[in-house]
C-alpha cells in the first residue's frame, strides 16, 4: 500500500535541555531527524513526505536535507503549539493519499519492515498503531501513594510511526479540533471514534529521543546495526 509520511518535526526539546532542537542534534555526525527520514526516502512506497517544522529551524533542517539527499519531502510546513497540532497542519498539507503513516522525528530507529507490518494492518483495519509489551510493573499512584497495581500483560508501550487511511485520519483530526480533545498520539483521536486501531508489535530499539541519555542508547544502537551489517 502506497503511503504519505508526515513527520513531526517541531518541538522545542525542552526535556532535552540543549540550545536548540533536540532534533538538529547529531548522533554520529548525521543530524536525528535526518535517521527517520532516510528510511522513508528509501521505501519505494512512500510517495512523499510532509515535514513539519519551527520557522526558527527552517533553514537549519532545509540545509540538512539538500547535504542528505533526501528528495521525497513534498512541503514543510509551520508545525503549531502542540504535537497534535503539527500533526493536524501536516495532514492539512496532503494532496493525495490513501493511507498515510505519522512518524515522530524524534525516532531515528524506525526499519522499512515495521512500516510494511502497518500498512498491512491499515488494509484490514484502517488504523494501526507500532507497539512493545510494557516491561516493568505498573501501578497508578496519587500523592506518593499507589492507587492500584495495573495487570502487566494488557499494557503495551505505544510508539510511532502510526498508520491510517487518510480520510479517516483527517476526520479524526478535524473533530479533535471541533470538540477542543488534545491527545497524546494520533491513535487515541481515533479511538474516541469509536473506531477499533490494531497493535502492531514493534521493537525495542525504536526509541523515541527525548532526554540527554537517550542520546548514548542511540549511539549504542547505531553501533550494533553496523556489527549486523558487517556479519
Ligand atoms: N512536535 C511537533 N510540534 C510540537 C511539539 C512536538 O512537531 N508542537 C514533534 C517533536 O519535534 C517530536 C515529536 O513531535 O518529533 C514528539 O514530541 P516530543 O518527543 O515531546 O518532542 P518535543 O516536544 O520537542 O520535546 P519536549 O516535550 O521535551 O519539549
Ligand atoms: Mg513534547
Amino acid at each position: 500500500m502506497e503511503y504519505v509520511a508526515i513527520v513531526p518535526a517541531a518541538g522545542s526539546g525542552r526535556r532535552m535541555g540543549a540550545s536548540k532542537n533536540k532534533l538538529l542534534l547529531s548522533i554520529f555526525g548525521k543530524p536525528l531527524f535526518i535517521y527517520s527520514l532516510q528510511v522513508f526516502e528509501e521505501d519505494p512506497l512512500c510517495k512523499g513526505i510532509v515535514l513539519v517544522v519551527n520557522e526558527k529551524d527552517r533553514r537549519e533542517m532545509e540545509e540538512a536535507l539538500r547535504l542528505y539527499r533526501i528528495k521525497k519531502v513534498q512541503a514543510l510546513v509551520r508545525g503549531g503549539k502542540e504535537r497534535q497540532h503539527s500533526v493536524y497542519e501536516g495532514l492539512k498539507a496532503v494532496k493525495e493519499a490513501s493511507a498515510v503513516v505519522i512518524h515522530d522525528g524524534a525516532r531515528p530507529f524506525v526499519e522499512r519492515k515495521q512500516i510494511e507490518d502497518l500498512l498491512s494492518a491499515v488494509e484490514k483495519h484502517e488504523a494501526a498503531v507500532l507497539a512493545v509489551p510494557v516491561k516493568d510493573t505498573v501501578k497508578r499512584a496519587e500523592g506518593g501513594f499507589i492507587l492500584e497495581t495495573l495487570e502487566r500483560s494488557s499494557l503495551w508501550m505505544i510508539q510511532t510511526p502510526q498508520a491510517f487511511t487518510y480520510p479517516l485520519i483527517l476526520e479524526a483530526h478535524r473533530k479533535a479540533e471541533r470538540d477542543g480533545f488534545l491527545g497524546t498520539d494520533d491513535a487515541s483521536l481515533v479511538e474516541r471514534m469509536g473506531k477499533k486501531v490494531a497493535l502492531v508489535p514493534g521493537n525495542y530499539d525504536n526509541i523515541k529521543i527525548t532526554t540527554a541519555e537517550d542520546l548514548y542508547f542511540s549511539e549504542a544502537i547505531v553501533k550494533k546495526r553496523k556489527l549486523e551489517r558487517i556479519d
